[in-house]
């Protein structure tokens, strides 16, 4: 059966930041048949067109005009390949869901992702990335429909250009496609990535794939907001990259300001240290604030739109600014350029 195509459909659940957003026009298919059918009769309408997961890394407009399609086939499997083993999650497929069947199985590499919110579909927008780990090291491939003119492609992670919070769906290909399926390479013999903060203290001698994704999971509690108690996106700025020059001169005044030298020279700095070295740590203005045990996170408290959220949030880059000249990009993701905001 076809799926309906919902009209005037609220989104204020359906965004982890709690916004109040209107859909003009919605559709959740569940399968790939479903999906290229919705694609096509935007293009055919003239619709602009919303992709949407979990949005757990979006800003919303108070309205979205168009077509918002939420892809919602959710099936996966496995395909043996020697001491590998290929993962099959399509788009719909709840990634933290995923992750902990996975480990469960006793497979390597996806680990230290445990928690991320989100589904599938949207993993290699930015590239997700945790605890000394991210997608494009453990991606085979990535399925998509091209949104011009219907044709399904095969990407591999070369094509992706994956960065740090970034991917070639950030550049190029923005707004271009739909994507459908992920094929991720995981590994049956042991390979734990323990490297990143007390990590390898939190899970013991004896790492299992299920042990390192339940203390990441036990981490992540003790620091970040759960969006279903309190409405957030996660880190709401990208940890900024400066060139070597940059970072000497900042670490000569901030002994103490955590860094990460990359591998092409440039430094990344912790934003939530420099945020919180400003003082803004559970900073609080109108309906949103700075979370008080992570100030990397911004949280919404209810009541107030997209356009309250990025003044808020310009005010707090601003200060970073001001006071260390770093600049800060946000991580999350503005839906529907021609929309109003709240
Ligand atoms: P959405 O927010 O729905 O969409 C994000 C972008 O992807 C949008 O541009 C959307 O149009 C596009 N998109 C969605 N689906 C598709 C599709 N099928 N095809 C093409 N484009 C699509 N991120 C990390 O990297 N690491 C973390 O540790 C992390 N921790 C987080 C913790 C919390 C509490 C929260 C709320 C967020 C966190 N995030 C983290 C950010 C977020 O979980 C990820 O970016 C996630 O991949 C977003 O998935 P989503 O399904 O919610 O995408
Ligand atoms: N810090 C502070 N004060 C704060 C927050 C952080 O001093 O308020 C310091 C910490 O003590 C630590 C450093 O900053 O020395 C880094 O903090 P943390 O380990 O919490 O990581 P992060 O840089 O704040 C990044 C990702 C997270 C990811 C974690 C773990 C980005 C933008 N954020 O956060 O991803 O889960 O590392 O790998 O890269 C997300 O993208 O939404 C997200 C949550």
């Amino acid at each position: 059966m076809s799926p309906r195509l919902l009209a005037e459909h609220d989104l204020g659940r359906a965004n982890t930041l709690g916004l109040p957003c209107v859909a003009e026009r919605f559709i959740a298919p569940r399968d790939e048949r479903q999906l290229c059918e919705a694609l096509a009769l935007a293009e055919r309408e003239g619709w602009p067109l919303t992709l949407l997961g979990g949005g757990s890394n979006l800003i919303l407009p108070e309205r979205l005009p168009g077509l918002v399609v939420q892809p919602a086939m959710a099936d996966w499997w496995l395909e043996e390949r020697g001491d590998e083993v290929l993962v099959h999650a399509e788009a719909g497929v709840v990634w933290h869901e995923l992750v902990m069947a996975l480990v469960q199985r006793g497979l390597w590499g996806i680990e230290n992702l445990a928690l991320i919110p989100g589904h599938c579909g949207a993993a290699p927008i930015q590239n997700i990335g945790a605890y000394g780990v991210e997608l494009g090291e453990m991606l085979e491939a990535v399925h998509l429909v091209r949104l011009d003119d219907g044709r399904e492609a095969v990407m591999t992670a070369a094509d992706c250009a994956f960065g740090y919070r970034d991917s070639v769906f950030k550049g190029a290909l923005d707004g271009r496609v739909a994507i459908t399926r992920l094929v991720l390479r995981l590994s049956r013999t042991p390979r734990p990535r323990l490297g990143y903060g007390d990590l390898a203290t939190r899970v013991g001698s004896e790492p299992t794939p299920l042990a390192v994704a339940e203390a990441v999971c036990a981490i992540r509690r003790e620091k970040l907001p759960d969006p279903l108690t309190l409405a957030n996106a996660g880190s709401f700025f990208k940890n900024p990259l400066v060139d070597a020059g940059t970072a000497r001169r900042l670490l000569a005044g901030h002994p103490g300001l955590p860094h990460f030298p990359q591998p092409d020279g440039r430094v990344k700095l912790a934003a939530g240290w420099l945020i919180d070295r400003c003082g803004l740590k559970g900073w609080c203005r109108g309906h949103f604030g700075v979370h008080r045990r992570q100030a990397l996170v911004l949280v919404h408290f209810g009541g107030g739109g997209a356009a309250e959220l990025l003044d808020f949030a310009d005010a707090v880059a601003g200060q970073v600014s001001e006071r260390f000249g770093v600049a800060l990009e946000r991580e999350p993701r503005l839906a529907g350029k021609g929309g109003t905001l709240a």
